[in-house]
């Protein structure tokens, strides 16, 4: 009976004071340079593949301004500190630093950018969560073939080193590479981002070798160079939403399974387990034999390959936002060449389905299956319209929190960290009207002025609370 009422009070107070965030939890908010940087061509910077994707298209809206934050970068970090955030995760523009992507031109004046905005993170105290790259090829590294070409791992682990060289002493986490699913199949395969490339059949897979290729450097050389002097983590950020299965059969569990591996499977395998998901490899080379290809257009990896990559990762960095679901399909016919025909599954299109569980499955999928020492969330959020009472941005971000705390102190699996995406309304790759902010920014003003948001407010009594009101 004592028991039983101890027990009752316990949850009783619980969840009245809501719940409780760990202490080693980290909080943060994200950003990307091209989102939000501006200042395209100032200070030396070279034009990178987003700035003359979007010019050549004449596009109405570019990131030549964007937020301005090349110049308001201590306003910004102003209000990281007044939201209380432990970290602040943002990317490098390596055509900031190195104009033509390569080393013979180096520019001090990017150095000095990201020291400055690096260093006075530290003076807060707001731990800098460093993207390497995150999409904003230099021009001239594009030229020479992006990434369908071999050599970009050697254009990236130049850069990546003289990154290290300049930051590691201020920086402990370090995230290679952001979203190669949709580098790969929105840049190469369906061509709805830069560069534009319709290569749905086979680009998108030489894309994600070389890729991986690249990242591997970049960590390799932080290992053997850098982690005996500054011991930082290095990571790979993966997006994968999880999906459930429309029905409990077993055509659409299997259809669950597959879409796994070819979206997170096909990044993730290579990094924790080495080489590519099985069924990647059997599914894409049985049908570019019935194709008339001479080879599988999926590349295959050398064992030198496989052990370069495999275990190239301190922490498993997942962007995620809506979950789905997914059914069976019928097997594609044979004839034009896809991803979309080698995952052959259906994706459900169900606008009302809302299931922020999903996170909880997600990070207890990847934990069981990869094994990562931990995760850590480096996006999630809610796009909005023009609004600054963004109740269902505030709902969305409490329910995903919500089930990714159960899965940290039920599940005990070990996500370190939850970032919102975005700090503020940024330039959405060709739109500044998806508005993710936690922050407004009034981009009919040539102040960019910033204001906050009510989820910026909440988001606000959460750390300082450091507590979930369910
Ligand atoms: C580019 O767009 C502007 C306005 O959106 C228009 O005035 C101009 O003619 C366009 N230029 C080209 C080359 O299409
Ligand atoms: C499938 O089975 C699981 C476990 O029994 C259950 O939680 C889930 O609701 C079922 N899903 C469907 C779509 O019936
Ligand atoms: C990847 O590394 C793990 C751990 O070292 C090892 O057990 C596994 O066999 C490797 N995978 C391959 C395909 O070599
Ligand atoms: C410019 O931005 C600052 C900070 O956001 C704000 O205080 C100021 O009022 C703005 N000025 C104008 C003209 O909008
Ligand atoms: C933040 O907390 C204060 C004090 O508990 C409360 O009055 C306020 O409504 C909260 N704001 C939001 C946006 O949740």
């Amino acid at each position: 009976m004592l028991k039983w009422l101890v027990c009752v009070a316990f949850l009783i107070t619980n969840s009245l004071a809501g719940k409780k965030i760990p202490d080693t939890f980290l909080l943060g908010a994200s950003s990307a340079a091209f989102q939000i940087e501006g200042g395209w061509n100032e200070d030396g910077k070279g034009p990178s593949l987003w700035d003359t994707y979007l010019h050549d298209k004449n596009a109405s809206e570019n990131g030549d301004i964007a937020c301005d934050s090349y110049h308001k970068w201590r306003e910004d970090i102003a209000n990281v500190k007044s939201l209380g955030l432990d970290f602040y995760r943002f990317s490098i523009a390596w055509s900031r630093i190195l104009p033509s992507g390569t080393l013979n031109n180096i520019n001090q004046e990017g150095i000095d950018y990201y020291l400055n905005l690096i260093k006075a993170l530290k003076a807060e105290n707001i731990e800098p969560v460093v993207t390497i790259y995150h999409w904003d090829m230099p021009q001239h590294v594009h030229e020479l073939g992006g990434f369908l070409n071999p050599q970009f791992v050697d254009y990236f682990g130049d850069y990546a080193r003289l990154v290290f060289e300049l930051y590691a002493p201020y920086v402990k986490y370090w995230l290679t590479i952001n979203e190669p699913f949709m580098i790969c199949l929105g840049g190469y395969g369906l061509g709805f981002m830069a560069p534009g490339l319709n290569l749905i059949g086979d680009g998108v897979y030489q894309c994600g070798y070389v890729l991986l290729k690249a990242h591997a450097k970049a960590y390799r050389i932080y290992d053997e160079e850098f982690r005996e002097k500054y011991n930082g983590q290095v990571g790979l950020v993966i997006n994968f939403d999880w999906a459930e299965p429309l029905t409990n059969s077993s055509q659409d569990l299997e259809a669950q399974r597959r879409y796994q591996e070819f979206a997170l499977g096909w990044w993730a395998n290579p990094v924790y387990l080495g080489n590519w998901p099985q069924v990647m490899i059997d599914r894409i080379a049985y049908r570019s034999k019935l194709e008339g290809f001479s080879r599988s257009r999926l590349p295959e990896f050398t064992q030198e390959e496989i052990d370069y990559i495999n275990g190239t990762s301190d922490f498993f960095g997942l962007n995620t936002y809506n979950v789905g679901q997914v059914k069976y399909g019928p097997e594609p016919t044979i004839g034009l060449p896809a991803y979309t025909s080698d995952i052959g599954i259906v994706v459900v299109n169900d606008p009302d389905y809302y299931h922020p569980r999903g996170i909880r499955d997600s990070v207890n999928h990847i934990h069981k299956k990869y094994r990562p020492r931990g995760i850590l969330i480096t996006e999630n959020g809610k796009m909005t319209g023009d609004i600054l009472d963004d109740q269902g941005r505030i709902s969305l971000i409490r329910d995903y929190m919500d089930n990714l705390l159960d899965a940290v102190l039920e599940d005990r699996v070990n996500v370190f960290g939850y970032s919102v995406w975005s700090l503020m309304d940024n330039f959405e790759w060709g739109s500044y009207e998806k508005r993710f902010g936690i922050i407004r920014t009034d981009f009919d003003s040539p102040n960019r002025t910033r204001t906050w948001k009510q989820s910026a407010k909440w988001y606000q009594n959460v750390t300082a609370t450091r507590t979930l009101d369910v």
